[in-house]
């Protein structure tokens, strides 16, 4: 290889960098907000509703899932209901405390289908 060439493809190898570097920059910004709220949400439920909530559903009291309720009828409706919900359903003040949370839930229940 001649040096012109060896030149060359290193400025080649550079511009594959620079375009991926680039893209993933552009693909980060360009992601929506949703993608992160969403697995915020399915975190969430994992750790604090699953239990109980598998699939939505309602281990405990099954006439009581959570597709299809009526507290998920607004965030504010849903809220109220984690902070102080009927028993035996523990309550769950962190969540509903931090409006971040309760969205990245409330949209995360929502979506159960
Ligand atoms: C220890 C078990 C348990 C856990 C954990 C739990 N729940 Fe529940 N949940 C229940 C029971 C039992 C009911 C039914 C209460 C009743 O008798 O109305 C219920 C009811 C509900 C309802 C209302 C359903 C209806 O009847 O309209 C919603 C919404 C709900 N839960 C959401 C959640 C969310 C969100 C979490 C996690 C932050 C969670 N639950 C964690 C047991 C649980």
């Amino acid at each position: 290889m001649s040096s012109v060439e060896a030149c060359k493809e290193t400025k080649y190898v550079w511009a594959v960098i620079a375009v991926g570097a680039a893209l993933s920059v552009g693909l980060s910004v360009l992601m929506p907000k949703d993608v992160t709220a969403a697995s915020k949400g399915e975190q969430i439920f994992k750790n604090n509703c699953e239990g109980c909530h598998a699939g939505g559903k309602n281990s405990m009291k099954p006439r009581h899932p959570i597709i299809g309720s009526k507290k998920l009828a607004s965030k504010e409706k849903f809220k109220n209901y984690i902070a102080k919900p009927e028993r035996p359903m523990p309550p769950f003040k962190e969540i509903a405390n931090k409006d971040a949370d309760v969205t990245a839930l409330y949209e995360y229940c929502k979506g159960l289908k």
